[in-house]
C-alpha cells in the first residue's frame, strides 16, 4: 500500500482557452487535502524524461473540433511511447460539451487512454457517465456506463464541475492508495 502523500505526483495539461489548467488547479487543490503536493506542467513544455520522473500522473486533455487531440498533447504523441509508463500509475481528465458536440464528447480522452495503456502505465479513475448526456464518445465504454476518466463540461454543467472534482478526487485517492 503506497500513500499519495508520498507520491511524486505530476499534472499533465495541455489547453487552447485554459478550462483545462483551470480544471487542474481545482484537481490539484482537492489533492492537497489529502496531503498531496502536486506539480503542474503544460505539455508543451514537458520532456518523456520529466513524466517518467513521477509516480503519479494525472493527464488533462479536452476535445477541438470534431473528435479532434489539442494540438500540444497530439505533438506529444511520440513522446508518450517513448516514456517508460511501465509501473506508473495514471489518472485522466476530459473537458469537452456534450451538447455543441455530443457525437464527439471528449473524445480527446479516449485517444490518450488507448496511448497511455499501450505504454504499459495502470489506469484508475473511471467515472460513471450518469448525469450526461450525449451520443457518442471514445472515452466511454461499450455500453457507454462509464468513461475512462473524469468528464468535465465547463460549456453546458460548470455548476457540477467542483462536485464531480471533488469526488473524482477521493476515488483516485482511495484507489491509489489501494493498489
Ligand atoms: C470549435 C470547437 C470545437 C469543439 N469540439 C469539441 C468536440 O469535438 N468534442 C467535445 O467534447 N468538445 C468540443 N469542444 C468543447 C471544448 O472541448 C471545451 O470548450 C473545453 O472546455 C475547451 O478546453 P480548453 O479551454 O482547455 O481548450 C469544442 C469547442 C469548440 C469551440
Amino acid at each position: 500500500m503506497s500513500e499519495i502523500s508520498d507520491a511524486k505526483t505530476g499534472l499533465i495539461f495541455g489547453t487552447d482557452t485554459g478550462n483545462t489548467e483551470e480544471v487542474g488547479d481545482k484537481i490539484a487543490e482537492q489533492l492537497a487535502v489529502y496531503g498531496s503536493v502536486v506539480e503542474m506542467i503544460n505539455v508543451a513544455e514537458t520532456s518523456p524524461e520529466e513524466i517518467e520522473s513521477f509516480d503519479f500522473l494525472i493527464l488533462g486533455i479536452p476535445t477541438w473540433d470534431f473528435g479532434g487531440i489539442q494540438e500540444d498533447w497530439e505533438a506529444f504523441e511520440d513522446d508518450i511511447h517513448t516514456a517508460r509508463l511501465e509501473g506508473k500509475t495514471v489518472a485522466m481528465y476530459g473537458l469537452g460539451d456534450q451538447r455543441g458536440y455530443g457525437d464527439y464528447f471528449v473524445d480527446a480522452m479516449g485517444w490518450l487512454n488507448k496511448r497511455i495503456l499501450r505504454a504499459g502505465a495502470t489506469v484508475i479513475g473511471r467515472w460513471s457517465t450518469e448525469g450526461y448526456e450525449f451520443e457518442a464518445s471514445l472515452a466511454a465504454n461499450e455500453d457507454k456506463s462509464s468513461f475512462c476518466g473524469l468528464a468535465v463540461d465547463e460549456d453546458q454543467q460548470f455548476e457540477l464541475t467542483d462536485e464531480r472534482v471533488e469526488k473524482w478526487v477521493k476515488q483516485v485517492v482511495t484507489e491509489y492508495e489501494c493498489l
